[in-house]
């Protein structure tokens, strides 16, 4: 990073770091908007310690703690305001109607649904909602968020610990949404997030997120299942992941076959309720995507365009630290990140902790 970077970086109030904590994979991001070009001003990239989160959940605290603190040193991050997102399994999400009513009405609404609709006592749990459609006979669409209280409070310890301010903590899907509706501002694009162990596959039209849904299977299964079948160890198999083309092994697909199906019931789900959208793109994002291969298996699978979450030409790096090269090999895990950055530049957006 320049001089001139790192003076705005220490002047400015507005610049956000954007955290996107996975189970395999701590992403740190700073980025901005440029005449419809994503700029990266900074990116560090760390192994999260084992076993600190698990599907999601923050388990170890002073392990984490100790991880992001050195990421931020050694990478000269000097803003202390920071975003994060909550992912999958942690995450409920359900689409409620809500009958006509004045809009300030609608949260005390959204609760009633909430008492019926989330398998967690109330109290227990942090709610927020989206209206994602105003019906035509005055009643409502609304996504509502639903998340563990506990789930939330040990990102907020992490936070303290750190002495890091949390200006927002969203949810995955709608993170992610942020950066790419940039690139694709008007389309119905499907997005699947597929990291180390847990996928998820979102919809979202004009920007707008309409569905989104957890599934249980990823990366880790994957290099499980070659373990398994080749007798190599977890890093040999991880290996083997990267250099192979799994699609055309007859030995491996049980793990892409009931991952493929997942996301077949999840896409038809989508399209049963949601008649008058087609699907015009499914974008990859996330690790575990980075599968030789799997852009052309998902294509032959749902008959649409796929592509890699990997827009070099509307991303700029201004991160002198890495090459093209290394920036190429990266730009597909920071989908999060990168949204998480770009947050203040959406100052109306909804999350479910600020
Ligand atoms: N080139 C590659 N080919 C296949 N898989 C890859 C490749 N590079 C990384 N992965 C896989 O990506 C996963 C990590 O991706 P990512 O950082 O998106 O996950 P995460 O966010 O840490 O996990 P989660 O989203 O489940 O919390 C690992 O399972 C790793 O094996
Ligand atoms: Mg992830």
């Amino acid at each position: 990073m320049g001089l001139i970077n790192k003076l705005k970086n220490l002047f400015s109030s507005e610049n956000i770091i954007g955290i996107d904590i996975g189970d395999s994979l701590i992403k740190l991001v700073e980025a901005e908007t440029k005449q419809n070009k994503i700029i990266l001003n900074n990116l560090a990239v760390g192994d999260t310690p084992k076993e600190a989160v698990v599907k999601g959940q923050i388990e170890d605290v002073e392990a984490l703690t100790a991880k992001i603190k050195s990421l931020l040193d050694n990478n000269n991050f000097a803003s202390t305001k920071v975003t994060t997102a909550i992912s999958g399994e942690q995450v409920i999400i359900r689409n409620v109607e809500i009958p006509n009513m004045p809009e300030e009405e609608i949260g005390e609404a959204v609760r009633w649904e909430a008492k019926e609709q989330i398998p967690m006592p109330i109290d227990e749990a942090v709610l927020d909602y989206e209206i994602s459609k105003h019906k035509a006979d005055g009643g409502y669409e609304v996504m509502l968020v639903a998340v563990n209280r506990d789930t939330i409070n040990r990102y907020l310890e992490l936070f303290k610990k750190l002495d890091l301010e949390p200006i927002a903590i969203e949810i995955e899907p709608t993170a992610i949404i942020r950066g790419i509706r940039k690139l694709y501002p008007e389309q119905t694009i499907a997005l699947l997030d597929m990291g180390a162990q847990t996928t998820t596959i979102s919809v979202f039209s004009n920007g707008q997120l309409l569905f989104t849904r957890t599934i249980g299977i990823a990366g880790q299964d994957i290099t499980q299942e070659i373990v398994e079948n080749y007798e190599l160890n977890l890093e040999e198999a991880e290996e083997y992941k990267r250099d192979n083309n799994l699609f055309v092994d007859a030995n491996l697909n049980l793990i892409i076959r009931n991952l493929t199906t997942a996301i077949y019931r999840s896409l038809d789900y989508f399209q049963v309720k949601y008649k008058n959208y087609d699907i015009e793109k499914m974008v990859l994002a996330g690790g575990g995507s980075k599968l030789i291969g799997f852009d052309t298996h998902l294509s032959n699978e749902f008959g649409i365009e796929v592509i890699p979450l990997n827009p070099l030409s509307n991303i700029e790096s201004e991160v002198e630290r890495l090459n093209s090269k290394e920036l190429a090999e990266v730009i597909q895990l920071l989908g999060v990140s990168i949204g998480l950055a770009l947050r203040e530049e959406d100052e109306d957006d909804k999350s479910i902790a600020s």
